[in-house]
């Protein structure tokens, strides 16, 4: 059976009140008032009763079996996998039921957040660094969450998928080329779901632009502008009273003397994506990177380290050029290491009118023409209306909930919401494995373009022509 057929009937008249929010819906959430006839052009939605080439194969649109609760094991109970853990246990239906990470700390760590909570224990695994096998055979889980350093994350979601348990990876999916195609195999051949969890395209100005962009505020969009730049060297140094290196010191600087290219281009790209409808009508094509000079992690280093000798080798600021199928073009920057206030660009351009962030503004030629003014519209009592108007549905429902639960201004509490919701209710997910691979392309690809002194990266089509069946 075609299972895009499942949403055939699904009907877009529905009032947001109901709790029934399908991928395709939840991605133009508010661009349903008056604008139905053009929702197929827009969302990328197939019209009924045309057979996808690669029907009984892709896991597009695929449906969660519903259930009504979410059994999940979590890989990696680091930094980042506390905090989602403290999000998904915040969420209704949610059960955590597995906990594996290397380092006792972190196990002793998960023990109090539960005994504070007054749950009953996970089963707890992490002798050794395959000891999530063991995690993913427990029979008791239907989904799999993975916080460990990068160059596990592919391994580890591979091993959730065929012991049968859905699985959400941290950001990026995979290091490597064949990596990334081996999640899209394994997520074809299993049935299984795997979903980079990027949590920035749950931030609520995030949220906001892209109802913005499907309701065509914007006009045709032609260009956007994506980024990583944080200023990551306490972190990547950061010791524990004995000096022994700490979370991301024990893995994130090692990646700076191996590799030259954008090592972290997700946050800044799935939502740019989302804008643009990758994978729902476009698709992301090519690339070319270049890399700054090195300069900051080894003159931090010749001052702080004195003995270390660490030679870096991944330049101070990439940037990449990315361009779609259908033309649009996206600027893409990785910087973790120079002094910088923080910034994700997140910038979108139109035909109508671009949105800007960091701090956030719009600029609408139909306002500049009235009021003559070239200016943003910037500023709380400026922007107001327009947050007023465009605020996404999810937003609306449990922003509150949000901001007072969740990490990074509330969007962790949404994505981990939404995960949770789309399988409760056996909808299809926000973003699949093909979005996971083709996001977390451009670092193996930006290390091959800057390599070759810029040239050319063909990025491959990780849904086999399924998305232009969308357009
Ligand atoms: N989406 C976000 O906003 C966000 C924020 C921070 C980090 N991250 C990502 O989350 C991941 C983890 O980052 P972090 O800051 O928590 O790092 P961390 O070093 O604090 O945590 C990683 C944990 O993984 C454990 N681990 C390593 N190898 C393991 C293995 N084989 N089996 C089981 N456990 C293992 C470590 O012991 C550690 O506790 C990274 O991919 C990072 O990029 C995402």
């Amino acid at each position: 059976m075609d299972i895009i057929f499942a949403f055939s009937s699904f009907n877009l008249e529905l009032p947001m009140s109901q709790n029934v929010v399908s991928r395709r819906l939840f991605l133009q959430a508010t661009a349903m008032a008056g604008v139905t006839a053009s929702l197929n052009a827009a969302t990328g939605e197939r019209p009924q009763g045309q057979p996808s080439k690669n029907a009984l194969k892709t896991m597009m649109g695929v449906p969660f079996e519903k259930m009504d609760k979410v059994r999940i094991g979590v890989i990696g109970a680091g930094r980042r996998g506390q905090s989602v853990m403290s999000d998904l246990l915040n969420v209704p239906h949610v059960e955590i039921r597995a906990v594996c990470d290397i380092d006792p700390l972190m196990i002793a760590l998960t023990k109090k957040r539960f005994a504070r909570k007054g749950l009953a224990e996970p089963r707890f695994y992490g002798k050794d660094d395959r000891d999530f096998e063991n995690l993913c055979r427990q029979d008791d889980l239907d989904f799999i969450f993975i916080a460990t350093p990068w160059e596990w994350h592919a391994k580890q979601a591979l091993c959730a998928m065929r012991q049968g348990k859905h699985v959400g990876v941290e950001v990026p999916a995979g290091v490597t080329l064949p990596e990334l195609w081996e999640l899209v195999r394994t997520s074809e051949q299993t049935r299984k779901h795997c979903m980079m969890m990027e949590n920035c395209c749950y931030g609520d100005n995030e949220m906001m632009v892209l109802a913005m962009a499907r309701q065509g505020l914007f006009g045709t969009i032609t260009h956007g502008e994506a980024s990583y730049i944080h200023g990551l060297r306490m972190v990547m140094n950061e010791q524990d009273p004995e000096g022994r290196y700490v979370s991301e010191a024990t893995w994130r600087r090692a990646w700076h003397t191996k590799e030259n290219g954008n090592l972290y281009p997700t946050h800044g790209l799935g939502p740019v994506c989302w804008y643009m409808g990758i994978h729902r009508g476009d698709r992301l094509d090519s690339l070319v990177s270049m890399s700054s000079l090195e300069a900051s992690l080894s003159e931090d280093q010749a001052v702080r380290f004195q003995g270390r000798n660490e030679k870096y080798v991944c330049g101070d600021i990439n940037t990449s050029i990315l361009r779609t199928f259908k033309g649009r073009t996206i600027l893409l920057q990785h910087d973790t290491v120079s002094p910088r206030p923080y910034t994700r660009h997140n910038m979108i351009q139109g035909t109508k009118g671009a949105f800007a962030d960091y701090p956030e503004r719009l600029y609408l030629e139909e306002v500049a023409t009235k009021t003559k003014s070239h200016a943003w519209i910037e500023g709380d009592e400026a922007l107001k209306p327009y947050r007023e108007q465009y605020v996404h549905e999810l937003w609306k429902r449990v922003g509150d909930l949000a901001r007072k639960n969740g990490g990074h201004g509330g969007m962790d509490y949404i994505m981990c919401y939404r995960a949770v919701e789309c399988m409760l209710q056996g909808l299809a997910p926000d973003f699949d494995v093909y979005d996971a691979a083709a996001w977390s392309a451009p670092f193996p690809l930006s290390i091959a373009s800057v390599k070759g002194g810029g040239s050319l990266q063909k990025i491959p089509d990780f849904t086999r022509d399924h998305w232009s069946q969308l357009a």
